[in-house]
């Protein structure tokens, strides 16, 4: 007899366009695990999550659209995964709300990005924007409702999305030990999580830190930004000699860290290899190291630039299998906001279909 099929969801917010930390910690599995095909993958861009860092009129939609683009020039599928927007499925919404009678605000002010956002804001009163909000403060909430709601058993997330994980996993133990085994509670994230640093040399590569290098970056972009990459002139020595990119890359200086990880991700081994003998050498290798970190970068956008540019990847191709998956995902989603509001004892909402 063959499994269950498993459920897998993750989503991204549309920040306008895809870096290389949100394809190597995140799409890429999304990918491996559509093509495995072994489970529903269930992927949506988070634009509801993203009016936390709202500034201005700004044209939300519009990246949506064009951050779906990108996740069709990447090799998502909207055939094969259930490719959808989070504001096309609003009783994520009421889900959060539910969720948020049971949140302590203790656990929610221990989020790595509240805290993160409260401490820039005492450097700098005057930032732009409302920075702390109650949507960001709850974050985490609507953040566990989109998991729960498609009752998802792996959530393939970079590193940096493994406490907003944690807090779903906790939050849906404690809503079944209080009102009944509503939730399915999915598994933690996965060994293999990646985060990868900045072109700055920066921990955590990141829009806001515009220190990003893109999917859709032209080849002169990515060698501009790929030379501006700071290097140290001597290279720390490494004390082993071992060649796992895992042992050695955080034993060198955080830019020189950044090409390695970069050669390592689209290189083939030999190509890391020879750079690490080099590395080892010392001398002047940094040129030669930028260049050849920057074709490869260049060689493996190049298809991806062309298939957005696909006359068929049109905004209107999107928004057509947009209506559609929103239909896929919809009575899955409604199927647990009902069994919540039945487990907290307001009963069904009357007027449903
Ligand atoms: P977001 O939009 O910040 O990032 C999207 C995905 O990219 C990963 N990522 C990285 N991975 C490795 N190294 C990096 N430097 C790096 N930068 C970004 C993130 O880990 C993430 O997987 N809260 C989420 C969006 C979201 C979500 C969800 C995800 C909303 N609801 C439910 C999963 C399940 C976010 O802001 O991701």
């Amino acid at each position: 007899m063959s499994a269950k099929r498993e459920t897998i969801l993750s989503g991204i917010r549309p920040t306008g366009r895809l870096h290389y930390g949100n394809y190597f910690g995140a799409v890429r599995h999304f990918l491996r695990l559509q093509e495995e095909d072994r489970a529903t993958c269930y992927y949506f861009i988070a634009d509801y999550h993203a009016l936390t860092t709202v500034t201005d009129r700004q044209d939300l939609y519009g990246n949506t659209l064009e951050m779906l683009r990108t996740y069709v020039a990447c090799g998502l599928d909207p055939r094969k995964s259930v490719i959808y927007r989070q504001s096309d499925l609003p009783c994520t919404a009421e889900l959060s709300l539910l969720l948020g009678m049971i949140t302590n605000i203790g656990l929610l002010e221990r989020g790595t990005t509240y805290k993160d956002k409260l401490s820039k804001l005492r450097e700098d009163p005057k930032a732009e924007g409302n920075p702390l909000s109650y949507g960001l403060l709850g974050y985490p909430v609507l953040m566990a409702a989109d998991i729960l709601i498609v009752k998802a058993d792996i959530v393939p997330v970079g590193e940096d999305q493994r406490q907003h994980l944690e807090m779903a996993i906790d939050l849906a133990t404690r809503f079944n030990s209080r009102f009944g085994e509503t939730f399915h509670v999915p598994r933690p994230i996965s060994r293999d999580a990646l985060r990868l640093p900045g072109l700055d040399g920066a921990a955590k590569m990141g829009k806001s830190d515009h220190n990003t290098l893109d999917l859709l970056d032209d080849p002169a972009t990515v060698l501009k930004k790929i030379k501006a990459v700071p290097t140290t002139t001597e290279p720390a020595p490494l004390d082993t000699d071992s060649t796992d990119a895992d042992t050695v890359i955080p034993k060198m200086p955080a830019g020189v860290g950044v090409l390695y990880r970069l050669l390592d991700l689209l290189a083939p081994r030999e190509v890391f290899l020879e750079f690490l003998e080099e590395y080892r050498k010392g001398g002047k290798f940094y040129g030669n190291l930028k260049k050849a970190a920057a074709e490869h970068c260049s060689k493996f956008n190049d298809p991806i630039i062309a298939r957005y540019n696909d006359p068929a990847n049109s905004a209107a191709a999107v928004e057509e299998f947009l209506r559609e998956n929103a239909r896929r995902v919809t009575p899955v989603a409604l199927e647990t906001v009902e069994a919540v509001r039945a487990a907290m004892g307001i009963g069904h909402s009357l007027y449903r279909a």
